[in-house]
């Protein structure tokens, strides 16, 4: 089983596994408020445990399946952030999707960026040759996490994503991994 690896401070990060539905699900309830204008409208069962270990199962069939890979961070037993690349496709593309969180009571501390530098090298390990990601347009911490981390801005992709209740714009952003 992987070991949990540390970031910044007392935070570490590894694969989520079975089991870490209880501590996702009390995150999400503690983080409602915080992740609210960023996520989609989440149904009540994704605040309760069952709902988040139905979650990490379909991300574990996914790992199995090669079309994704997601991490939990952790403080302790508290899980402070998930980051996840959803919709590997492999063949000639070699690319997949990122979307991440940190908790609201551990933000502005380099968390998010030092995550996304530890999944950059996951993907390169795993032979992805590009993982993109899209933000809000007005998600400037988001913008900078992805920018420390060498992500260039590809262009507005318009209505790309129902979040909060409504189709909004975002600007999508690539990272090439590997040089050839
Ligand atoms: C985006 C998010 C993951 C960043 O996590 P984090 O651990 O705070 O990120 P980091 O500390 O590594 O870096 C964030 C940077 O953005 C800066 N920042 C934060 N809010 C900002 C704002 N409103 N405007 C400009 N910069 C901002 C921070 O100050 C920090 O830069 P600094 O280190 O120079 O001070 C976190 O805020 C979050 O979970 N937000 C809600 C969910 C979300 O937006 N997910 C991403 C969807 S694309």
């Amino acid at each position: 089983m992987s070991e949990a690896v540390p970031l910044i401070g007392t935070v570490a990060i590894r694969p989520v596994r079975e089991g870490d539905g209880g501590a996702l699900a009390r995150a999400y309830v503690r983080n409602r408020e915080h992740l609210a204008p960023w996520e989609p409208l989440r149904a009540e069962s994704w605040f309760a445990e069952a709902g988040q270990e139905e979650n990490v199962a379909r991300r574990l069939a996914e790992r199995e399946a090669g079309t994704a890979l997601a991490w939990v961070l952790l403080d302790g037993d508290s899980v402070v952030g998930t980051m996840t690349v959803s919709g590997v496709v492999r063949g000639p593309f070699l690319s997949g999707n990122l979307g991440y969180w940190v908790d609201g009571a551990v933000t502005g501390r380099g968390i998010a960026t030092a995550a996304v530098e530890h999944v950059l090298a996951a993907c390169a390990g795993e032979g992805l040759h590009r993982v993109q990601a899209g933000t809000l347009v007005h998600n400037a911490a988001s913008q900078t996490v992805l920018r420390r981390n060498g992500f260039d801005r590809i262009g507005l992709a318009r209505r790309y994503l129902r979040i909060a209740g409504r189709w909004q714009d975002h600007v999508l952003y690539e990272r090439l991994l590997g040089d050839d």
